[in-house]
């Protein structure tokens, strides 16, 4: 039989317990976002290249497209080299053309294209950026 002293303490223990547990959680969990809306104010004209919050959004002749600046090979952030006209990866030297096609390199794939929607209120485009 448990005295009110043994009662209290098991009580408390596992109030901490609880506690730690859901701090790890949220912590694991992060902010609960699985994906970031980036806005571009404008479109990008042909062959521009513009940048922000971790995705690219090219002016093609067909139309802007919008990757992930993220490298598919190990997740380095591409950076886009104008001069050539290519994104290239700074980790392993991975290359892409502007249209996200692989050129060269240890990545597999080409660039992860990503959902891009043109809010037509005031012409901006929005890109849903994965956040896993
Ligand atoms: Fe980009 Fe390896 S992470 S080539």
């Amino acid at each position: 039989m448990l005295t009110r002293r043994e009662v209290f303490t098991r009580f408390l223990q596992c109030l901490v317990a609880g506690s730690s547990l859901y701090i790890v959680w949220k912590y694991v969990r992060g902010t609960g976002l699985s994906s970031l809306e980036v806005n571009f104010s404008k479109p990008p004209k042909e062959g521009e290249v513009l940048f922000s919050q971790g995705s690219y959004l090219v002016g093609l002749k067909q139309g802007p497209i919008a990757f992930s600046a993220r490298c598919p090979h190990l997740g380095c952030r591409l950076e886009y080299a104008a001069m050539v006209q290519h994104f290239q990866c700074p980790c392993h030297g991975s290359q892409f053309a502007l249209e996200g096609r692989r050129l060269k390199g240890p990545a597999k794939k080409r660039m992860t294209i990503l959902d891009l929607r043109m809010d037509d209120r005031c012409g901006a485009y929005k890109i849903t950026l994965p956040l896993s």
